[in-house]
């Protein structure tokens, strides 16, 4: 089974879905670990429930963000994985810490990336008068939520929808968008070769739609 060290920052549904399908039998995954850079998250008595181990880097002991990857890139080191999942982790990473998972390191984004990189995804949509919104799963490289994009889910925006209700409609889709990309990567499914995605070998040329 692959070896999951999942990082997150704040509320951890996203992880949840994937201890959920874990527990069911549905990921050939074992999460072994939950990393986040603030103490005191739900995400954290998420892991404590699963009885997941669980650990806190918090960035705003070390002085500078290298100081801070280098501990991190420590911390996620010594659970071996072979796979680390970004959920709702809201730091941006060094170049370095980034190299040395190249190709094993997934986020989820929400957006229909390309479109909104950074912040305030729900809020630039509905400024923009976008049709659709929706979440991207990506391999992580140097680019900030730049790398090729694996999947996404993507939805109507509604008269009346707030950034509020989109965040809530974006997080149902990606319960089920994640772990469907994470198990694919467990399968050997996917794989990142120079700036690209492979799906079954082959050069993605579109992302999959879930
Ligand atoms: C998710 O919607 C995820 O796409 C987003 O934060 C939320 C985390 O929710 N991620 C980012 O904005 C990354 N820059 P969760 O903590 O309940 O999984």
């Amino acid at each position: 089974t692959c070896r999951v060290v999942v990082l997150i920052s704040g509320n951890g549904s996203n992880l949840q879905a994937l201890i959920d399908q874990q527990a069911a039998g549905l990921l050939p995954i074992d999460i072994v670990a939950v990393i986040s850079n603030r103490p005191n998250v739900m995400g954290l008595q998420r892991a404590a429930k699963a009885n997941i181990p669980h650990q806190v880097v918090d960035h705003t002991e070390f002085d500078s963000r290298e100081l801070f990857d280098t501990a991190l890139q420590q911390c996620i080191q010594q659970f071996t994985p072979d796979l680390v999942v970004l959920a709702g982790y809201m730091r941006i990473m060094t170049a370095d810490l980034v190299r040395r998972f190249a190709g094993k390191m997934l986020n989820i984004h929400p957006s229909l990336l390309p479109k909104y990189p950074g912040l305030h995804t729900h809020r630039r949509a509905l400024d923009n008068k976008d049709l659709q919104h929706g979440s991207s799963v990506h391999f992580v490289t140097e680019e900030l939520d730049g790398g090729p994009v694996i999947a996404q889910s993507q939805f109507d925006i509604q008269p009346g929808d707030t950034e509020d209700s989109l965040a809530i409609r974006i997080k149902q889709l990606e319960h089920k968008l994640y772990p469907k990309v994470v198990g694919w990567f467990a399968e050997n499914k996917i794989a990142l070769q120079g700036n690209q995605a492979l799906y079954n070998g082959e050069k993605l040329l579109q992302p999959k739609m879930i």
